[in-house]
């Protein structure tokens, strides 16, 4: 601890040193990586795209068969007409249950290192199971999964084609989702235009709102790099999900991912707020961050935040203008986590539209899709002997 400390003082007062000789500005020496436009979504190399995987993977992602009851698809919670994601402030969950946190939308998680809220998934492929198993959202199986494809010829012929399988394998199945997801592209937007040379693609509205996101209203500290966000993780002291104090429902389902995430019978009974990373990780001073999020495609997304309390921009800028806010959270320590980068901005009201109006530029046409024609079911033929 004491080594850690003395080095950073050594490395701050190196660069104060070199700035004042005149070297480096103070301002260069905390450089973020710059905004950009966005290029291709990275492809891993043990699944490359298919035409045919990715309408496979297209088909399964609308698909409710998936889900326990088989009422549920990915596409429930990721309604294309909504962003991709759920327009509630909290998603709906699987039937009997409400989720615990807003759904994001699946435009753009292709580019992501860091997938969910808290970045517990690495890739789209390790993302999709718990997306369709997990107890709040499909609550699907294993083998029932695999079971229930097995009954579907056109499946059969399908991941016999694209995959090899005799039988659809279920790993398969988050394959080929994740192949389908990599379409699910927003790279063209006025903003990513103007990043690529065409200067009237953005009004001078925006470009103000461009220089203030990078300057005085320090967005780019987090938002920053092609994607808009550094896929790092703070505790903006959001306000509280007004749900979790009026809706039983909502209740039930925060306790339940209490015990799931195994947090301390005191933690249990006394927590209001998401504790965001601190599930992870157990460390107090990750409480209630949560990873920054890319920002294309919001104009189709609200609300915003892990638990969708703000509604529109306006209320997002305001509340950043304010320097964060206003939650006096009863745990101490989730105090303690949030961040310092937040400050009063102390923009204008031309400021605030201005900003606002950069926002968006960072979406283009809306991506819309309607749902496919699913095949059908089919008794197997009766065994010979
Ligand atoms: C019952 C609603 C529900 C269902 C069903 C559902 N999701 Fe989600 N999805 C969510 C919510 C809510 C989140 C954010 C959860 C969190 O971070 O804890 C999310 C997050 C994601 C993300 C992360 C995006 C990002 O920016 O990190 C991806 C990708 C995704 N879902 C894909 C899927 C796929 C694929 C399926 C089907 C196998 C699926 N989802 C089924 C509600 C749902
Ligand atoms: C300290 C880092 C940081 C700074 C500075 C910052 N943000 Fe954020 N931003 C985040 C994080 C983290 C979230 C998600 C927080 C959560 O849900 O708990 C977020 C969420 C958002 C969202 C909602 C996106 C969605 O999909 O729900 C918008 C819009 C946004 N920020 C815009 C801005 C603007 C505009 C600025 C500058 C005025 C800004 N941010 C400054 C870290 C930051």
């Amino acid at each position: 601890m004491k080594m850690a400390k003395s080095l950073s003082r050594v490395i701050i007062a190196t660069s104060f040193g070199l700035a004042v000789a005149g070297l480096i500005s103070p301002a260069s020496a905390e450089m973020k990586p710059s905004l950009a436009a966005l290029g291709a979504p990275p492809i891993p190399a043990d699944n490359p795209q298919t035409p045919e995987k990715i309408e496979l993977g297209k088909l399964l992602f609308f698909d409710s068969r998936i889900g326990g009851d088989a009422s549920v698809s990915c596409a429930d919670c990721h309604i294309p007409k909504q962003g991709w994601g759920f327009n509630d402030p909290i998603s709906r969950g699987y039937p009997g249950v409400i989720h615990w946190r807003n759904s994001q939308t699946v435009i753009n998680s292709a580019y992501l290192g860091k997938l969910f809220w808290t970045g517990s998934a690495k890739s789209l492929e390790n993302q999709a199971p718990s997306a369709a198993l997990g107890a709040v959202s499909g609550n699907g199986e294993r083998d029932m999964v695999e079971a229930r494809l097995a009954f579907i010829p056109e499946y059969v012929k399908r991941f016999n084609q694209v995959f090899g399988d005799d039988w659809p394998k279920v790993n398969n199945v988050w394959k080929a989702m994740a192949a389908f997801e990599r379409t699910l592209i927003h790279n063209d937007t006025p903003f990513d235009k103007y990043m690529r040379g065409d200067k009237k693609a953005l009004s001078e509205q925006q470009v103000r709102g461009l220089e203030l996101f990078q300057g005085k209203a320090n967005c780019i500290a987090c938002h920053n790099g092609p994607l808009l966000t550094d896929q790092k993780y703070y505790n903006l002291g959001l306000p509280r999900a007004e749900d979790w104090l009026t809706s039983g429902l909502a209740q039930i389902t925060f306790r339940y991912e209490q015990y799931a995430k195994g947090v301390t019978e005191e933690m249990y009974r006394k927590i209001k707020d998401d504790a965001g990373l601190y599930y992870r990780t157990k460390q107090k001073s990750d409480m209630g961050k949560f990873r920054t999020p890319p920002l294309r495609y919001t104009a189709y997304t609200a609300p915003f935040m892990h638990n969708g309390t703000f509604f529109d921009f306006d209320e997002v800028v305001d509340f950043y203008n304010d320097g964060g806010s206003s939650n006096e959270f009863t745990d101490g320590t989730m105090a303690a986590s949030k961040t310092k980068l937040l400050k009063p901005l102390g923009l204008t009201d031309t400021e605030k539209e201005d900003l606002v109006a950069f926002l968006e530029a960072l979406s283009g046409p809306e991506i819309k899709m309607s749902t496919p024609k699913l095949p059908r079911y089919a008794p197997l033929p009766a065994m010979a002997n």
